[in-house]
């Protein structure tokens, strides 16, 4: 396994590589079954594996967790090598930004709304790394989490609005026994701040049972997703809300689809969840 800090030592293995299928995986490190997850779909369907590591300050705000963000590079690395991946990429933020760096790429649309509500700027700052590293990278396929569903979709029509010549995966969440979504960010949590960090879950299965006795009405749902989350202590809700899949602009009702989106702090960390509804009509058709 090639580790790389340089932009420079990246392009000289990517450039060796060339007729090999390119899978790559964006993170920001402090690696769980998450991340392992995506790496190990890139093994299964591409020839050379590139993880990137890189805590990107571009999409923190001020007053935001960049300083606090786990970091654990030997942990990372050993998880690394286990899966077979081939390449590390590992800059600083100095490689990355270089002095007077002015050049943002930015999707207006879908970043206007759920997580861009409270970090604006966050989704700028995502777009703008993800740009750099595929340049970088020159990836074939890039595979994503579902966790991070908006961000999946923000890069999706990036790539497709910039002509990016590259594949777009978006895997399924990957989940603790006890439902809680696996997050870098769970590290921040008490051992009772993460009993009532099951309320996303919880929030889940809750609509889940609510649109199966065809309780479809979006406000309804919203209602009652609410009154579980705020009934758990360390709670604050940022946002729980029912959208189109496509189009991240809220649903009044489910007619076939909808995506249960939350944003809740549990103490000091902000986590996020979601999860498809699907009408009963809709089921019933298929
Ligand atoms: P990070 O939070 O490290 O996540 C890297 C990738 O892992 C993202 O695509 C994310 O959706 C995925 N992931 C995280 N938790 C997951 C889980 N429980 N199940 C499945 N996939 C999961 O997302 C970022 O980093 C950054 O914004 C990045 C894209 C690297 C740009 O800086």
């Amino acid at each position: 396994m090639i580790i790389a800090q340089t932009i420079k030592k990246v392009k000289e293995v990517i450039r060796r590589v060339k007729n090999k299928k390119i899978g790559f995986v964006p993170t920001m490190g402090a690696l769980h079954q998450g991340h392992l997850s995506l790496v190990k779909r890139a093994k299964k369907e591409s020839d050379f594996v590139v993880v990137s590591i890189f805590v990107n300050p571009l999409q923190f705000g001020p007053q935001e967790d960049y300083k606090l963000y786990p970091r654990n590079f030997k942990k990372d690395e050993a998880l690394l090598k286990k899966e077979g991946v081939d390449l590390i990429f590992y800059p600083t933020p100095k490689i990355m930004y270089l002095e007077g760096f002015s050049t943002y790429v930015e999707e207006v649309y879908l970043s206007r709304v759920l997580c861009g509500v409270s970090r604006p700027g966050h989704f700028k700052g995502v777009t703008t790394v993800v740009a750099k590293l595929f340049n970088i990278i020159e990836p074939d396929i890039a595979y994503f989490g579902q966790k991070d569903y908006q961000q999946a979709q923000i890069i999706k029509r990036m790539v497709r609005d910039l002509n990016f010549p590259i594949k777009i995966r978006v895997l399924p969440i990957v989940r603790d026994k006890d439902g809680l979504a696996l997050s870098s960010r769970n590290s921040y949590l008490s051992s009772e701040e993460r009993k009532s960090a099951l309320v996303l879950f919880q929030s889940i299965r809750l609509a889940k049972n609510l649109v199966r006795r065809d309780i479809v009405e979006s406000r309804l749902i919203i209602k009652e997703v609410k009154k579980l989350i705020n009934s758990k202590k360390y709670t604050k809700i940022d946002y729980v809300e029912i959208v189109d899949p496509l189009t991240l602009q809220p649903l009044e009702r489910i007619e076939k689809r909808g995506l249960l989106a939350l944003g809740v702090y549990v103490g000091r960390a902000r986590l996020i969840d979601n999860a498809f509804l699907v009408s009963p009509k809709k089921k019933a058709k298929v």
